[in-house]
C-alpha cells in the first residue's frame, strides 16, 4: 500500500454489505487489528481499505478508530442497509447522510409501577463529543458535503437518491408509532445501527465522514421486508462514489 497517499476507508457491517466492495479491490492484502480485518487494496490505482466492521454502534466506532490510527485516511465511508422512517422512501432508494442522529440516547419521564411506558415523552440530551471542533455538545453530526455532492452525481437505477437525516442505535424499530414519532421529532429519513458512532470518531479525529444507506425495509409497507440484496446495490453505488472521489480530487 502506498505510504504517500491517504487511503479511502469503507466500512460495511455485514458480509452482504462488504463482500462486493472487497472483491472490487485490486491487489488485496489482509491486515488484522484488535480482531477486525482490514482489506487493503486499490480502486482505480488509489489505495482503498474495506473493513467488515460487524453490526452496531460500538463495532463500527471501534473499526473507524482503528482505521483512523492505522491509516490517517482521506475519508471514512460507512454504508449498508437501513429501514425507512420516511413513508416517501422505498426499498432500493439511497439516503445520503447529510445529518446524523443518535436514537438510543434519551431520558424517559419518571413513572411508577403500572404507569406504563413514556417513550413519546422522552428528552434527548446533547452529547459531548471528543475533538477540538466546535460546538462540543451536539444533537446531530453532519456528513461531509463534498462527498454528498459527488454522490448526487452518481447514476443509480434501483431507486431514487436523496439527502437526509440518518438515525442510529442498536435498535431495530418495527412499531409504526415509534417510527413516525422519530420521523416527526428527530427528522429521520431512515434508521440503521452504525452511522452516528462512526461520525463521532471522524469528528474527533477530524476525518471527512459519509454515511450512505440503501433502504432495505420499510414498516410503512408490509411487503417491503428486509432483503439483503439491497446491500449489494448500495455497494455498487458506493464503488462509483469512491471512483468519483478519487477522480474529482476534491478531498485530496
Ligand atoms: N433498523 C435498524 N438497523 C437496520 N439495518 C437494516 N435495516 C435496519 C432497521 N430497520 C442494518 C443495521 C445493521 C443491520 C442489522 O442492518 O445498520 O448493520
Amino acid at each position: 500500500m502506498s505510504e504517500f497517499k491517504k487511503p479511502v476507508i469503507v466500512l460495511g457491517p455485514m458480509l452482504s454489505e462488504s463482500a462486493y466492495l472487497i472483491s472490487s479491490l485490486e491487489n488485496v492484502k489482509e491486515r488484522r487489528s484488535c480482531g477486525y480485518t482490514f482489506y487493503e487494496g486499490y480502486i482505480d490505482g488509489y489505495p482503498t481499505v474495506v473493513c467488515r466492521c460487524f453490526i452496531g454502534v460500538v463495532n463500527s466506532a471501534v473499526a473507524a478508530a482503528l482505521a483512523a490510527q492505522l491509516y490517517s485516511p482521506l475519508c471514512i465511508i460507512i454504508q449498508g442497509t437501513s429501514g425507512a422512517h420516511d413513508p416517501e422512501l422505498h426499498q432500493g432508494d439511497i439516503v445520503l447522510g447529510e445529518r446524523l442522529a443518535e436514537l438510543g440516547s434519551f431520558i424517559t419521564p419518571r413513572k411508577g409501577r403500572g404507569e406504563g411506558c413514556g417513550f413519546f415523552d422522552r428528552t434527548v440530551p446533547e452529547r459531548e463529543v471528543a475533538g477540538s471542533a466546535e460546538p462540543r455538545n451536539v444533537t446531530y453530526l453532519y456528513g461531509d458535503s463534498r462527498i454528498t455532492d459527488i454522490a448526487l452525481s452518481v447514476p443509480y437505477s434501483f431507486g431514487k437518491v436523496v439527502k437526509g437525516t440518518i438515525g442510529a442505535a442498536d435498535i431495530w424499530n418495527r412499531e409504526l408509532d415509534v417510527i413516525a414519532h422519530l420521523h416527526d421529532t428527530v427528522g429521520t429519513s431512515c434508521e440503521e445501527m452504525e452511522g452516528f458512532g462512526v461520525a463521532q470518531v471522524c469528528r474527533a479525529a477530524d476525518i471527512p465522514c459519509a454515511d450512505i444507506r440503501v433502504i432495505s425495509n420499510s414498516e410503512w409497507y408490509p411487503d417491503e421486508e428486509f432483503d439483503q440484496k439491497y446491500g449489494e446495490y448500495c455497494q455498487m453505488f458506493v464503488l462509483e462514489v469512491i471512483r468519483r472521489i478519487i477522480a474529482n480530487g476534491a478531498l485530496l
